[in-house]
């Protein structure tokens, strides 16, 4: 099995999802979405950003590596009456079947990045979206304290054993200069891709800090494999409170949880 598969379908995003559904509108009411619009969501998930880009009237097609996550897009797609928007397993390294100059914009939001090939991803993504569109991309940022998620990835990586040789961090993603080579070799000069920081939120008015990190626990692939490899160690205690730690930290509510997370908002036109 294709460990990059296996990692995302171990867990059930959904309920991480769950957690994000308000930032993933405000996105796309940012990205000037028109009806006669064709659009591609790449590492959809179960539909954060593409329910709502469908609610829009544009036709979206969702693309995910993870079968669970595609058939919980396509419940939710049937249940919105969401006619236009259809879900379909596929792999941002290799897009095959998808037509070349297929769509106005090909999105992604902390979907792509988790593909284990990068240069190969900047040039799928690069190769099905029409000249004159756009691909935007949202990648969590290396190392930096406001990015919640690179921080949660960051800490729990210190328990896990080390990656193969090769594997390229995802959150190289984060990181100008690689995004600049990667579609450069897509074809894509710099002066035509920008990069703003944006914020995201994770947002559970129910749910305490401690019950938003034991959903991490129970359901996000990564954070999984690192309480396994921890427990092993007899070193769970010390992740788990590590991993509480931060999310009291980041905590801006004082009722539930919202955690704002600093992301890196990359625009190429293509
Ligand atoms: C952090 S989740 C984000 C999901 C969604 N974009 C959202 O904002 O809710 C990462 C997603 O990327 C998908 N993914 C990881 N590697 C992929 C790949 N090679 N091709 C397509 N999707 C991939 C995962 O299955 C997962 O749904």
């Amino acid at each position: 099995m294709n460990p990059n598969k296996a990692l995302w379908e171990k867990g059930d995003f959904t309920e991480i999802a769950a957690l994000m559904r308000e930032s993933g509108e405000a996105i796309v009411k940012s990205l000037g979405i028109t009806p006669s619009m064709k659009v591609l969501d790449l590492g959809c998930g179960d539909g954060t950003t593409a329910v709502p880009l469908a609610r829009t009237g544009a036709e979206v097609v969702g693309i995910d590596i993870a079968r669970n996550l595609v058939d919980a897009g396509n419940k939710r797609a049937k249940e919105a009456g969401l006619s236009r928007l259809k879900f379909q397993e596929g792999d941002a390294c290799n897009l095959e079947g998808v037509h070349d100059h297929s769509f106005d914009l090909a999105l992604s939001v902390f979907g792509a990045m988790f593909a284990p090939k990068p240069f190969d991803v900047a040039r799928e993504m690069v190769r099905v979206t029409k000249p004159g569109g756009r691909v935007v991309m949202g990648n969590w940022i290396p190392n930096d304290p406001t990015s919640f998620v690179s921080q949660l990835l960051k800490i729990s990586s210190s328990f896990t054993p080390p990656p193969p040789e090769g594997f390229i961090s995802p959150m190289t993603w984060g990181v100008d200069t690689h995004i600049i080579e990667r579609f450069g070799q897509a074809g894509i000069p710099k002066e035509k891709i920008s990069m703003i920081k944006d914020t995201y939120y994770f947002i559970a008015p129910d749910k305490s800090p401690a019950q938003v990190i034991d959903s991490f626990r129970r359901f996000y692939g990564p954070t999984m494999n690192a309480f396994e490899a921890a427990q092993k160690n007899g070193k769970e205690e010390e992740l788990h409170s590590q991993l509480l730690e931060l999310a009291q930290a980041q905590n801006r509510s004082t009722i539930g949880t919202s955690i704002p997370a600093t992301f890196l908002r990359v625009t190429v036109n293509v």
